[in-house]
């Protein structure tokens, strides 16, 4: 053998050699789960071909449920944090319109024809140059506001009358009335029809919250009773709501 024969063949062993040492080096840095699990896996095609459908079916499944809810759910909106009955309306006009009937008959009224006595009330007030009365102040305005189309109402009625048109006109008036003289502090609710229509109709107490009150209707010739006091229920105010539109 000729001393270039042996440099190859042993150029050849050394490669080898080389060789087996990478290959033990490459092994010592893989655990057995790599060796006998992942990598198999990983690189049979049957796996590739398998882990690629179940994307592609993934996707699929995932924008079907997203098509779907956004066909199913209606859009979302916040939550009311309390929902307005036709009560609560009647509450709150019947706390508007007590308001200004206390502020007209102390301020005004009481102030004015009572203690200063500058000038009178009187139900013919156009003609005597005076002021209305409460009872009528409330009428105009409850008449003011039907001309602007207010869908609700109101009025002042009582079970003994000064004035007989404001005897109560439905059952449910007289029952209210009846109620709230019995419990002032109780308001009666109740439903009714009129003309086709569904109404919620509240019924309040009506008291004399000032002299005034008891003065002019104790004196007033038509008056069914005279000895009147204050806080004493003279009538009611009656409001209703609609219930359909
Ligand atoms: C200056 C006189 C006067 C004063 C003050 C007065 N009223 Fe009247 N009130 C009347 C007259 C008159 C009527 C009738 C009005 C009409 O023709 O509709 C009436 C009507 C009423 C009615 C409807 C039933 C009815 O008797 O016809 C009630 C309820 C009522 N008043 C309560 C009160 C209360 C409560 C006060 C005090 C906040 C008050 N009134 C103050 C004169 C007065």
């Amino acid at each position: 053998m000729s001393q270039f024969q042996n440099l190859v063949t042993a150029s050849r062993q050394s490669a080898a050699i080389l060789e087996f040492q990478a290959e033990q080096v490459r092994r010592s840095a893989e655990t057995p789960l790599r060796r006998w699990v992942l990598k198999p896996v990983a690189t049979s095609t049957h796996f590739k071909r398998n882990l690629a459908a179940g994307l592609v079916l993934l996707t699929i499944a995932i924008a079907t449920f997203r098509v779907r809810a956004a066909q199913t759910t209606p859009p979302e909106r916040a939550q009311p944090n309390a929902i307005i009955r036709p009560q609560d309306m009647a509450d709150a006009l019947r706390a508007v319109i007590a308001a200004e009937r206390e502020v007209y008959t102390k301020v005004v009224v009481q102030r004015l024809v009572h203690d200063e006595k500058t000038i009178k009330t009187s139900e013919h007030w156009e003609q005597d140059k005076a002021l209305p009365t409460p009872c009528q102040d409330l009428r105009l305005g409850a008449e003011a506001i039907q001309t602007k189309g207010a869908e609700f109402s109101y009025t002042l009625r009582a079970l003994r009358p000064i004035n007989p048109r404001n005897a109560p006109e439905t059952a449910v008036e007289r029952l209210g009335l009846e109620a709230v003289a019995r419990h002032p502090e109780t308001n009666y609710y109740g439903n009714e029809t009129l003309g086709g229509r569904r109404y919620l109709t509240a019924v309040y107490a009506d008291k004399a919250i000032s002299r005034a009150c008891v003065a002019c209707h104790n004196e007033h010739p038509k008056s069914a009773k005279n000895d009147w006091k204050l806080d004493d229920v003279i009538g009611g105010l009656v409001v209703r709501i609609p219930l359909e539109f």
